[in-house]
């Protein structure tokens, strides 16, 4: 058994972060499922949303995450977060993060802060086109560099262990996690009283993504088995514009590009977003995504299309030199021509439900990032607004565990963790009938469950899924466990968890619409949608 003060799932922003404050209490270890730099953080393009300039203020931002988040932000989330950026980010800096900068009217250094939708005001620090590449990859050296970091790479987090799984009659608490170590292939025991899940989201549940390949709702999946609370799944951000390019399907081009000017239009070159709303293709991510969608549906065309050729090739090229390179190695000279684009799953705004210090309903387990719901996004995340979330709620829940539960004396006593059991389960005979009901669920979640929905496509939604649940439980009682099967067994589960809280929601608001309910239901005070398995 593997000991650690501190365990933390999961290698973007939050994890990372939460890494280098806990090594300053203790023996911490991350485990990663594939390797360190394998994130959705890593893949994030626009940058980190955080008030740096005197035209901006605290209040601005919270107003326009308010704004963005239809009524479902907790405020006092929502202002703590915006409140403890600034200090987070001359943090991030100090850990060797480079953020770009330009020189302003007295000859002075400062940062260019760029622009995306739904934000009244230019606050967006970045790097380039790269800038989760950027920070990613200086938080890892910080890490690696570290001694009190064991960072273990290709280690897949299959369950929590937790004192209600072992039947202590206790408060429930989080005692460690089963985990796979895709190098020897067996499954090993960690312990700690203080976990932090920071896995990231699920984009990879619907066919069309912005995120990586790991993005597969493992932590979510993952608290809810152990019996966390989950809230407000419902709320999955569609991006508006993702590359349409049967070689590239993934590749994002990001908002701030929209924030230069970057006009949407149709194949006739026609400007349509004002015809939708009056903030035009700078509006919030759900309007624009559902205007698309219109598009898409009214004209029959297959894509729509991002156009910034209008401004000097210079400027494109220093401003998204990332985006230039990809989109010509598919044939397209973004300062010549536009891009066809689509909207695509981006960001989970929704997860295990958490206080202000990531805090779930499990004692000593924390939430940060992506995977967890403080409350910061409602119903509609602000763009950009998730880095900096990742940023301030490690420090919190270091912060918080530390106090709560000082390091040095063990929070529970005389019990004994089972050793993983494979029982009598045989080597995965056939990867393919894996490989199909992953295709099934990906698609069904795009046909059913994704920009416009219905109770209708709901329900079925619901009833194929309940059929795949079983097949892939039976899958895991009795093939050894594989990668594969343990993302498909997450998969299942997260987009169980979707569909659930959509079909609670008797209205449309922020990301969740539906024909059935096409308005607001002011009847009652805006909630949250909150599930638990037990
Ligand atoms: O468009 C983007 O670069 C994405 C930003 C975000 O999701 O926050």
């Amino acid at each position: 058994m593997h000991e650690y003060d501190f365990i933390i799932v999961g290698s973007g922003a939050g994890g990372l972060s939460a890494a280098l404050h806990a090594a300053k209490h203790g023996k911490v270890c991350i485990l990663t499922k594939r390797m360190a730099a394998e994130s959705n953080s890593s893949w994030a393009q626009g940058g980190i949303a955080c008030v740096q300039s005197d035209q901006d203020s605290i209040e601005q931002h919270v107003s326009d995450t308010l704004i963005a988040g239809a009524g479902l932000c907790k405020e006092a989330a929502v202002r703590t977060i915006v409140t403890d950026g600034p200090q987070r980010i001359e943090e991030v800096i100090n850990w060797g993060v480079h953020f770009d900068q330009k020189e302003a009217r007295d000859g002075h250094l400062e940062f260019d802060l760029t622009r995306e939708g739904g934000h009244t005001q230019r606050r967006v620090l970045h790097a380039r086109d790269a800038t989760g590449k950027e920070l990613t990859e200086k938080l890892i050296a910080a890490v690696r560099a570290d001694p009190n970091i064991k960072m273990l790479e290709n280690h897949f987090a299959i369950d929590l262990i937790t004192t209600a799984k072992l039947d202590l009659v206790s408060e429930d608490r989080v005692l460690g996690l089963y985990v796979l170590n895709e190098i020897s292939g067996e499954v090993e025991t960690f312990r700690s009283d203080r976990v932090i899940l920071a896995t990231g989201g699920c984009g990879r549940v619907y066919l069309y993504t912005t995120n990586p390949r790991i993005a597969t709702g493992d932590g979510v999946a993952m608290a809810w088995r152990a019996g966390a609370a989950v809230a407000d799944m419902e709320f999955i951000q569609f991006h508006p514009t993702c590359l349409y390019h049967p070689q590239k399907r993934s590749f994002l081009i990001t908002e701030a590009m929209r924030g230069e000017g970057a006009r949407l239009t149709d194949k006739e070159g026609t400007d349509f977003m004002q015809k939708y709303d009056a903030r035009g293709t700078l509006a919030p991510r759900d309007v624009v995504a559902r205007a698309i969608d219109s598009e898409i549906k009214r004209t029959g065309a297959p894509c729509v299309y991002l156009d910034i050729s209008h401004k000097p090739a210079e400027f494109i090229i220093e401003h998204f030199p990332n985006i230039h390179e990809a989109c010509l190695g598919v044939g397209i000279d973004i300062t010549k021509e536009p891009i066809p684009v689509v909207p695509a799953a981006h960001y989970q705004c929704g997860g295990v439900l958490t206080d202000l210090n990531g805090g779930t309903s499990i004692r000593g387990l924390c939430a940060v990032g992506e995977v967890g719901s403080t409350g910061l996004h409602g119903a509609n995340r602000l763009a950009s607004n998730s880095l900096l979330e990742c940023l301030v709620i490690s420090d919190r829940a270091v912060k918080h565990m530390i106090h709560k539960m000082p390091v040095g004396k063990p929070a529970e006593q005389g019990y004994t963790i089972p050793a993983w059991k494979s029982g009598n389960a045989v080597n995965v005979d056939e990867l393919v009938v894996i490989y199909h009901n992953w295709d099934e669920i990906r698609r069904l979640m795009w046909d059913y469950v994704s920009i416009v929905r219905t109770s209708k496509r709901l329900q079925r939604a619901a009833a194929r899924l309940r059929n795949l649940k079983r097949e892939v439980q039976e899958f895991y009682w009795n093939f050894k466990v594989t990668s594969e099967l343990l993302e498909l067994r997450n998969l299942v589960e997260t987009a169980s968890l979707i569909v659930e809280c959509a079909i609670r929601r008797h209205e449309s608001r922020g990301l969740h619409y539906t024909l059935d309910y096409p308005e607001l239901d002011e009847s009652r005070p805006p909630a949250s949608t909150v599930v638990r398995r037990y």
